[in-house]
C-alpha cells in the first residue's frame, strides 16, 4: 500500500466513514489518481477498464475532450451565476432539453444531482394536483433525501428515518393491475424508473409504462418517469420511455447530463404544470447551486457529443455484444449465475445466492475491470460501462467476468469442501 494510499484510507476512517473505508479496502480498491476514456488510473499507474461507469454518470467516458474544453471557458469567464443576471447557457440547455426529450416535455428546472431532481419532481405534482399521494414500485431508487427516499422502494433505506412522507403507497414494478388499484382521486404522481437501475436493473415488460400513463391519466394524476440513471443514450435510446413511446409529464434526468465533468440534474415538464406552479410565483422552488454556468455549459457539450457522436445506437450495438457474451458466461456456470438481463449498456448479472457477487468483483478488480453490485440488490453485479467503449473492450469484460465467475466458483467450492472436512 502506498503511503498516500495509507494516509486517505487513515483519514476516511477518522474523518468520513470507517465502515466504508473497511468494505473499499476489502475489495481492493486503491487510490484513484486520473481517469481518460473508458479507464480510471490508480497512482500505482495501474488502468482499470470502468464497467461501472460512476453508476451511468460517464455515458461519454471520463474526461471526453469537448465537455472538458466547455468546462475551462466557463471557468474562465464565470462559473457560478450571480443569480440576478440572465445566463445564457441556461437558456440554451434548457431549449436543447426541449428538443431532444419526448412529446411535449419543454420546460426545465436545474438542480445538481438526482435526488434533488426528484424532490422537485414531487412538489411539482402534489402543488399542480393538489393531492397528497404517491404511487410508486416496490425495489424502486430515487435517492436519498427525504422525499425522495419516501418514495424509493426499500425498506432498508426508509425505516432509519421515518417518518417520512406518510402518503407513498407501493406497488409491484410492472404489474399494470396493482398499478390500476392503487391510483385513485387522491394519486398526485406515479413515479417510476422506466428500468429499475438499483433494483437490479429490471425491465418492465413492454407497454408498462403506456398502461402507467393511461391509468394516471384516467385519475387525473401525473406519470413521472426518473431517467437519472436511464436517460441520455444509457438504454440504446436517447430516453428510455421511447421505448413505449410515451411522455410522461415530468422527467427526472441527472447522472451523464453533466457529461462526466461536473455535477447537474433537471426535472422536465409540461408548460401546463410549469405555469401551475410558478405561475404566480417564480420563486416557489429555487436552488443557489441549480443552473450555474460551469454544470450548464458541460451539459450543453454532452448533449451535442450525444447526438453528433450517435451514443444510442453504439450502446445498443454494444449491449447486445455484452449481453450474449455474458449469457454464454450464465450458461458455464448456471448453478451460481441465475440470469443475465438489461438493454443497451445498462446489464445486470444475478447471482443465484447471496455475498458471492462481492467476492465476483474483487476478481474482476484484480484483473483490472471495475464493477459493483446495485445498491437495492446485492447479489446483482451491474455493468453500465461507457457508451463509447469498443467492441475489444467489451470482449475483454466478458472475458474477465468469466475468469472471475471461474476464481469465485472454485473458492466457494474448496470452502464446502473444508466445510465438509
Ligand atoms: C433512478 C435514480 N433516481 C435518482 C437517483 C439519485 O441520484 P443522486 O445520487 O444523484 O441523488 C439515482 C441514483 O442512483 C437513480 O438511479
Amino acid at each position: 500500500m502506498s503511503k498516500r494510499l495509507d494516509d486517505t484510507v487513515d483519514r476516511y476512517t477518522r474523518y468520513l466513514n470507517p465502515g466504508l473505508a473497511r468494505l473499499m479496502t476489502f475489495a481492493g480498491f486503491g487510490l484513484e489518481a486520473r481517469a481518460e476514456g473508458v479507464y480510471v488510473y490508480d497512482d500505482d499507474g495501474n488502468a482499470y477498464l470502468d464497467c461501472l461507469g460512476g453508476y451511468g454518470v460517464f455515458a461519454l467516458g471520463h474526461r471526453h475532450p469537448k465537455v472538458v474544453e466547455a468546462a475551462k471557458r466557463a471557468l474562465d469567464q464565470i462559473p457560478l451565476s450571480s443569480k440576478v443576471f440572465f445566463n445564457e447557457p441556461q437558456g440554451l440547455l434548457a431549449e436543447k432539453l426541449a428538443e431532444l426529450t419526448p412529446g411535449n416535455l419543454q420546460f426545465s428546472f436545474f438542480v445538481s444531482s438526482g435526488t434533488e431532481a426528484v424532490e422537485a419532481a414531487l412538489k411539482f405534482a402534489r402543488h399542480y394536483r393538489g393531492r397528497p399521494v404517491f404511487v410508486a414500485a416496490h425495489n424502486g431508487y430515487h435517492g436519498k433525501t427525504f422525499g425522495s427516499v419516501s418514495v424509493t422502494g426499500r425498506e432498508k433505506y426508509r425505516t432509519p428515518f421515518e417518518p417520512l412522507l406518510p402518503t407513498a403507497k407501493f406497488v409491484p414494478f410492472g404489474d399494470v393491475d396493482a398499478l390500476a388499484e392503487a391510483a385513485d382521486e387522491q394519486t398526485a404522481a406515479i413515479i417510476l424508473e422506466p428500468i429499475q437501475g438499483e433494483g437490479g436493473i429490471r425491465l418492465a415488460p413492454p407497454g408498462y409504462l403506456t398502461a402507467a400513463k393511461e391509468i394516471a391519466q384516467k385519475v387525473g394524476a401525473l406519470l413521472i418517469l426518473d431517467e437519472v440513471q436511464t436517460g441520455l443514450g444509457r438504454t440504446g435510446r436517447n430516453f428510455a420511455a421511447e421505448y413505449d413511446g410515451v411522455t410522461p409529464d415530468l422527467m427526472t434526468l441527472a447522472k451523464a447530463l453533466g457529461g462526466g465533468v461536473c455535477p447537474i440534474g433537471a426535472l422536465i415538464g409540461t408548460e401546463e404544470v410549469w405555469q401551475a406552479v410558478l405561475g404566480e410565483n417564480p420563486l416557489l422552488h429555487t436552488s443557489t447551486f441549480g443552473g450555474n454556468q460551469l454544470a450548464c455549459s458541460c451539459a450543453l457539450a454532452a448533449l451535442e457529443v450525444l447526438v453528433q457522436e450517435d451514443l444510442a445506437t453504439r450502446a445498443e450495438e454494444r449491449g447486445k455484444q455484452l449481453l450474449a457474451g455474458l449469457r454464454q458466461v450464465q450458461a458455464q456456470h448456471s448453478d451460481l449465475l441465475a440470469e443475465v438481463r438489461g438493454v443497451g449498456l445498462m446489464v445486470g448479472v444475478e447471482f443465484s445466492m447471496d455475498e458471492v457477487a462481492e467476492l465476483c468483483i474483487a476478481h474482476m478488480l484484480k484483473r483490472g475491470v471495475i464493477a459493483a453490485y446495485t445498491l437495492n440488490n446485492p447479489r446483482v453485479i451491474r455493468f453500465e460501462p461507457p457508451l463509447i467503449i469498443s467492441e475489444e473492450e467489451v470482449d475483454r469484460a466478458i472475458n474477465v467476468f468469466g475468469e472471475a465467475v471461474a476464481e469465485t466458483q472454485e473458492l466457494l467450492g474448496a470452502l464446502q469442501l473444508g466445510g465438509n472436512a
